[in-house]
């Protein structure tokens, strides 16, 4: 694989777009299967919540928190046009009953109201937020006392190897988010931190492992 083809990659994880976007959106689902259950089990979705997540890909999962029971509410928020469009098709019963709305929004700029989300969670979509305190206080501003964040990530030192990080990818350690959560104004309650099987990845092998930070607004 060259560079222009490590690049494509890259920016195509960031924000999928045109004819290799469905694709990409798939081997995402593949890729990050084990980290997306894991982040469910932890969001612990109970009845009559609503639940926001940012980033959602083609919103593959979004059937393993709505089939908890029907008095979930989910929305889901990508900036990639692509992603919403598959997120509504891999979910139309739900958005046909409203118990699923998908959107396409920044992190930067949520279109909900303050105070209307009881839980909030997003799945390796941090590396490519470009304003992080920014991207904080819009998940504050509509979490509701006391909301619940479940941020899950790749740690530095699994990404680090990846060739596809150096460009346009900004990677933290364990550490990294524990401070940018702390001086963002959450209170980790709970840090589950996961190995996977080595990933056969531009043709070797490479360490794959992830985070889970359970936290709660100040
Ligand atoms: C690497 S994919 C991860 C998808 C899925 N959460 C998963 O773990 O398989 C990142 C997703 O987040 C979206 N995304 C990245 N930055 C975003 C931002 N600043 N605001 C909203 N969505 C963003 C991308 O469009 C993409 O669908």
């Amino acid at each position: 694989m060259n560079e222009e083809e490590i690049k494509l990659i890259a920016s195509q994880l960031r924000k999928p777009k045109g004819e290799y976007a469905k694709k990409v959106g798939v081997t995402m689902n593949e890729g990050n299967l084990l980290m997306n259950k894991k982040t469910i089990a932890l969001l612990d979705a109970q009845p009559n919540e609503t639940i926001l997540e940012i980033g959602m890909g083609n919103g593959l999962f979004v059937k393993d928190i709505l089939s908890i029971d029907s008095t979930i509410c989910y929305i889901g928020c990508d900036f990639s046009d692509v992603m919403v469009q598959e997120s509504i098709s891999n979910n139309q019963i739900y958005v046909a009953n409203s118990q699923a709305q998908f959107i396409e929004a920044n992190i930067n700029k949520l279109p909900q109201k303050p105070s209307t989300v009881d839980k909030l969670f997003t799945v390796n979509t941090l590396y490519f937020w470009d304003d992080v305190s920014l991207g904080f206080s819009e998940i504050k501003r509509v979490l509701k006392d006391k909301g619940q964040l479940i941020l899950s990530i790749r740690p530095k030192s699994v990404m680090d190897d990846f060739p596809i990080t150096k460009y346009g990818f900004t990677t933290f350690s364990k550490l990294d988010a524990v401070e940018i959560l702390t001086q963002n104004g959450f209170e980790i309650n709970e840090i589950v931190e996961e190995e996977e099987e080595e990933l056969d990845f531009f043709g070797g092998k490479l360490k794959n492992g992830f985070l889970v930070f359970k936290a709660t607004k100040l």
